[in-house]
Order: C-alpha cells, then sequence, then structure tokens
C-alpha cells in the first residue's frame, strides 16, 4: 500500500526506531513484545529488539525494530547525541533496512510556540542544528543544516501532534547564543539527535519521521534539568500512546 507520509509515495512495512534513552523506548518494547536481538556491532554498546506487529482482518504484519546507543560503559549512562545515534541509526539501516526510520524521544519545548509538558511534535519545516557555528562562506549554512522535513499532515493527525521546527545540539544547557538562534528560527523542540538522523536518512533515502514529546520548557524559569528528571517517566509513557496509535494508523490504512 501507498505511503502518504510525505514525499513520493513508498510502500511502509518496515518501520525502525531509535531512541536516545532507554527510559524513553522500554516501553514500547514491552508493550508491542518485541524480543532481543543483542548488538548491532561486537565492539559497541549499541543493541536493537525486533518483532512483528500482527495485522487484523483489514491490517497488515508490520516490521518492528527498536536500536538504542546503549550505556557507556565508562560513565554509566545512555550515549545520548549526535553522534551514537547517527551511528547506531546507520547500524540499524544496515541490518534491518526500514522503509521509515522514527526518530521518537524527548525533548525541551516553548511555551512561546505554545508547548506544555505532554505536547507532541513532529519535526516540521526544516531540521536545524543550533551549535555548529562555522562563520565560513558556505560551510555556515552546512552547520545549520535546514535539512527538509517530509512530513504529511495525517501522519500529523495520527499522532494528534503538532507540526513544530526541531533544533538539535549536543548539549542540554543552552547558551545565551543559542537562545538567539531559537527565537529567529522559531524553533519549537530543542532536543539531541533529530537532524544528524534526518541527514542520515536523506543521505541513505530512507523515509524520516521525529516525533518528540516535550518534558521541560526552555524558555522557563524552572531549570530544564529539574523538569526533565521529574516528567521523563510519565511523558515517556504519553509518546509509547502516541506511538502505538501512529503503529496502528500505518497498518490499518487504505
Ligand atoms: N531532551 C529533553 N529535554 C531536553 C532539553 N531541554 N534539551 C535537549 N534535549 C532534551
Amino acid at each position: 500500500m501507498p505511503s502518504d507520509l510525505g514525499g513520493p509515495p513508498v510502500e511502509i512495512h518496515r518501520i525502525g526506531f531509535i531512541f536516545a534513552m532507554r527510559a524513553e523506548g522500554a516501553g514500547l518494547i514491552d508493550r508491542l513484545g518485541l524480543q532481543e536481538r543483542g548488538r548491532l556491532d561486537p565492539d559497541l554498546p549499541a543493541c536493537w529488539f525486533s518483532g512483528r506487529v500482527e495485522g487484523g482482518p483489514d491490517g497488515r504484519d508490520l516490521e518492528v525494530a527498536i536500536a538504542f546507543a546503549g550505556e557507556d560503559p565508562q560513565h554509566g549512562c545512555d550515549r545520548i547525541g549526535t553522534t551514537p545515534a547517527t551511528l547506531t541509526a546507520y547500524l540499524l539501516c544496515r541490518e534491518f533496512r526500514p522503509d521509515l526510520l522514527i526518530n521518537a524521544g524527548t525533548c525541551g519545548g516553548f511555551q512561546r510556540a505554545g508547548a506544555s509538558i505532554g505536547s507532541i511534535f513532529v519535526g516540521g519545516g526544516d531540521f536545524l542544528f543550533h551549535d555548529r557555528r562555522i562563520p565560513l562562506p558556505k560551510f555556515d549554512e552546512f552547520g545549520i543544516g535546514r535539512i527538509p522535513a517530509l512530513v504529511d499532515e495525517s501522519v500529523r493527525a495520527a499522532l494528534g501532534a503538532e507540526s513544530g521546527i526541531i533544533s538539535t545540539g549536543d548539549s542540554f544547557a543552552p547558551t545565551a547564543e543559542e537562545r538567539v538562534f531559537f527565537e529567529r528560527e522559531r524553533v519549537t523542540c530543542k532536543e539531541m539527535e533529530a537532524a544528524s538522523l534526518a541527514g542520515l536518512s536523506r543521505d541513505l533515502g530512507i523515509r524520516f519521521l521525529a516525533v518528540k514529546a516535550v518534558t521541560d520548557l526552555v524558555d522557563h524559569p524552572e531549570p530544564e534539568e529539574s523538569a526533565f528528571a521529574r516528567n521523563l517517566s510519565r511523558v515517556s509513557q504519553i509518546l509509547e500512546d502516541r506511538l502505538i496509535q501512529l503503529l496502528e494508523w500505518i497498518r490499518v490504512r487504505e
């Protein structure tokens, strides 16, 4: 069945998810009953899970895989950020060959864009990088990225999400200069992986979708890190419900 996920029609049978943190994606693995598949590379902590979502009377089966960059052995935390996410996504794409790659996870939102804790956004407009400042001709725009998001209105509606501009950087704490960038570019979600994965997906010719749930507000007096820690578990559950809703929509749509 052709996809209406944005861009030229393509059949969607195999869906790969990349989550940065185990806490963000563990619930979806349980809910879908996915099997652990081990490491994506023997020398890296990146790991994956896969399984089949069975079709109903009018639905088709979907093959689903979920990958994480894994835990950093030196620091004992998830390997968040662009480099581990891109490496993991590359390995998953080569191993699993998804028709659609979804980067799902949490983000910092902006009150001025109408976000509140638990709001869900899909990446729209262009994916940006806010921490790649390269003041040289051509490299300046390469640094910012502006990788087009190909997302259809029906996907947004299926998720019950808003569409917004996602900006990626490898720091959780923003600088004053980055805050100016967020205003100027009307950024809606600040997170740490999506633009890199959008770029990889474009290079590999794989349909890409970013789905982000707001754990904290960048333009709020409470520090992002304390709101993030308090809301991570609850917001990950909201995200899980919406991703199930999306899979169901993909499975049964005409
Ligand atoms: N993930 C969740 N909240 C975030 C924030 N404020 N900045 C970057 N990544 C995030």
